[in-house]
């Protein structure tokens, strides 16, 4: 099969990191996970003690840090610095930071560019926010996936209880936060979320994943 490139992007908590691992695994491409790279700079950001108005010496960090992604038996393992930061960047502390790190012009800048070079010999499943609207606008197939907040916010439930069972959140906390989030990601000056004039928008509300996986493989046959 020719290789081509798959922009999946939506907002916290939509499935895009499963799904596009599914379909990754499906065609035998690259799963890139460009939410994990923005939480690897806010991880580093926190790291470092920076306050909200140490901008430039955020972009200094962004610029000067080695992130790099490889695929592991459950899901991709993220490093910094040689350092695996897979679950560090998953905790409460750097997702409550991540949109207003995200939200600094020049850190996507430098986050953009990488990425574009890791989709540079396609054959890639990228998600995020900004994927087919300005990292991979040429992207040939993109996907916009989107499902209420309230399912959204019980699915991220499920997921931290499992992990973790005696976590100490509660399921109106988690909507609330992920409902916060989204505003920030959809108001930034630089590159906000949102949906590509070409993208194919679908609602995983009441769609169970491998649906969503076949109706993305399905429209992927165009390609071939
Ligand atoms: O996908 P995930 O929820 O891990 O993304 C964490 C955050 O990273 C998002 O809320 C958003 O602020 C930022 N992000 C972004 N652009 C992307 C991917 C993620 O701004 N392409």
């Amino acid at each position: 099969m020719e290789k081509f490139n798959i922009a999946i992007d939506g907002p916290a908590g939509a499935g895009k990191s499963t799904i596009a691992r599914l379909v990754a695994k499906e065609l035998d491409f690259i799963y890139v996970d460009t939410g994990a790279m923005y939480r690897a700079v806010t991880w580093k950001v926190l790291q470092e003690g920076l306050r909200p108005d140490q901008t430039e010496a955020m972009i200094a960090l962004a610029g000067g840090m080695e992130i790099r992604l490889v695929p592991g038996e459950n899901g991709q393992l993220v490093y910094v610095d040689g350092e695996d930061v897979t679950g560090v960047i998953r905790t409460p502390d750097v997702t409550g930071n991540v949109s207003r790190v995200s939200s600094i012009a020049e850190i996507r800048a430098v986050l953009t560019a990488k990425q574009q070079e890791l989709a540079k010999s396609k054959g890639v499943v990228m998600d995020g926010r900004d994927i087919g609207s300005h990292v991979l606008p040429d992207a040939e197939v993109k996907i916009f996936l989107t499902a209420s907040v309230r399912v959204r916010a019980e699915r991220r439930y499920r997921e931290m209880k499992e992990a973790q069972p005696d976590v100490d959140i509660t399921l109106e906390r988690l909507e609330r936060d992920i409902a916060e989030r989204d505003r920030m990601d959809q108001q930034r000056e630089a590159s906000p979320l949102v949906r590509a004039d070409d993208a194919v928008l679908m609602d995983t509300t009441d769609m169970p994943i491998p649906q969503v996986v076949e109706a993305i493989l399905e429209l992927c046959k165009t390609q071939v």
